[in-house]
């Protein structure tokens, strides 16, 4: 939740107001502006994200996409908080730090990752009976507006009612989903833009959205098989496209799904493990993350280093809650991930034997009839090195397929890199291989 700061009343309104308006559609248009925006990003990265955390979720400073504004909602005004900063509040002025043009486009680049509702409203019918599914103006029975933007579906007092919400949806740029999780059946029917959108079938639980800025009507048409209360309140969710992770909710219930599982894991001081199931790595992985801010994945299937991401390590709120059924998500940037090939080659499956953890996190396996041991060494934010022990007798020569990432850079001083494989050495009792960004 957001505490009201002192809000300094440093602009007047009147005699500003028709060059505040200009301001604020030279910055909307800016939204449009794909470099811009990217340079916004960058320095939204570099000089807020450690207050607003990089996906601008909130952190010692206010979540920035979420269209709740303390210090004003008019991108002129969102323009001029940066410049002048809160002192007070431990926010620094930007003004002096950067130049018009930069500050044009971190404000541009906040502007384009709103999400969510806005100008929500809703409609209570109350219909004839559980079979009744024509929803008529004569039936209206309550209306209002929803400030806080979030559907409600517990509203209703009467038994058989349609509930219809109205309003304004900020979606991602990126392909998404509107997702109803846990859904019972009952008619739903979604309108984008004043056209019905078509379900693959009847009773999927998700619509497609547009990218950006659209206009939404929801409308559920509740009978009389709602027994269970928890039932009528439907959790919606915004999600990626193949409905993997969840970006936010749209309903009283879902909002309150999305706060819950914010469960970070971080290592501050030494090297963490986790063994939860992880969004874009395939399962059976084990993640180290490091105080250096570099954290990489080790498959127990494949005896493969699978992922890299820097950053902090992972939210796994997701994959606590709803018994576990999503991935974590990590917070950082990936170097390489399961749509990457990073493999020992092999003839035979590998065995994993175990992992020890005496300072450094260490994997053993054995693979086409030789044990190694894996370490790591030189993290930074930049990358690490993955060290092979050999532990018994090498028979034939390794050979590694290297991801054809842009980017990742892969190097080796124990060995050859010819195309998309490493060979090493023959007869190394240890090799190691430095994973780093390009
Ligand atoms: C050292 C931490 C810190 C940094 C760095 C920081 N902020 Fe903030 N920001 C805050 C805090 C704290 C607040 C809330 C002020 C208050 O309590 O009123 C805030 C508020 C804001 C607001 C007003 C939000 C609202 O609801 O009206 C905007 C906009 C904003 N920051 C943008 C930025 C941008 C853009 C940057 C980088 C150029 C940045 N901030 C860097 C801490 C920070």
């Amino acid at each position: 939740m957001k505490k009201i700061g002192l809000i300094p009343l440093v602009l007047s309104m009147g005699i500003g107001n028709v060059q505040a308006n200009e301001q604020d559609n030279k910055l909307i248009s800016l939204t449009n502006n794909s470099s811009a925006v990217q340079g916004g990003e960058e320095l939204f990265i570099q000089a807020c994200a450690a207050c607003h955390a990089k996906d601008l979720s909130g952190a010692t400073g206010f979540n920035l996409k979420d269209g709740e504004w303390i210090h004003g909602e008019a991108p002129s005004q969102i323009l001029t908080n940066i410049k002048q900063g809160f002192n007070n509040a431990g926010m620094p002025a930007f003004g002096a730090m950067f130049s018009d043009k930069q500050l044009q486009e971190v404000t541009a680049f906040i502007i384009s990752k709103r999400e969510g509702l806005a100008n929500l409203t809703f409609k209570i019918y109350q219909m004839t009976d559980e079979k009744d599914v024509s929803v008529t103006a004569d039936k209206l029975i309550k209306s209002g507006s929803l400030p806080k933007n979030l559907m409600d579906f517990e509203m209703p007092e009467v038994k058989h009612y349609a509930l219809e919400f109205e309003g304004t949806l900020f979606a991602p740029k990126e392909p998404s989903k509107l997702f109803i999780e846990g859904w019972k059946i009952a008619p739903t029917t979604l309108h984008i833009d004043g056209q019905e959108v078509n379900k693959p079938f009847p009773q999927a639980t998700t619509w497609t959205l547009k990218p950006g800025k659209q206009h939404v009507k929801f409308q559920y048409i509740v009978g009389d098989n709602f027994k269970q209360d928890w039932k009528k309140n439907l959790a919606l969710f915004v999600t990626n496209e193949d409905k993997s992770v969840k970006l936010f909710g749209l309903s009283t219930r879902s909002d309150k799904i999305m706060k819950d599982t914010k469960i970070l894991v971080t290592a501050d001081i030494k090297p963490v493990i986790q063994r939860k199931k992880i969004h874009n790595l395939p399962t059976y992985s084990i993640s180290v993350g490091f105080p250096e801010k570099i954290n990489y994945a080790f498959n127990t299937r494949s005896c493969d280093v699978v992922g890299v991401w820097t950053g902090d390590m992972l939210n796994v709120g997701p994959n606590v809650d709803g018994r576990g059924k999503d991935g974590s998500i990590v917070l950082g940037d990936w170097f390489i991930n399961k749509n990457d090939t990073f493999a020992m080659q092999s003839t035979s499956k590998c065995h994993y034997q175990k992992m020890t953890n005496k300072g450094i996190p260490a994997f053993f396996f054995n693979q086409d009839g030789v044990d190694y041991q894996l370490t790591t060494s030189n993290q930074s934010t930049n990358g690490l090195s993955l060290n092979y022990q050999v532990l018994s007798k090498s028979a034939s020569p390794v050979v590694f397929d290297l991801p054809n990432n842009e980017k990742v850079q892969i190097t080796s001083q124990d060995g050859v890199i010819k195309g998309n494989t490493l060979t090493i050495t023959p007869n190394k009792t240890s090799f190691s291989i430095n994973v780093s960004s390009k």
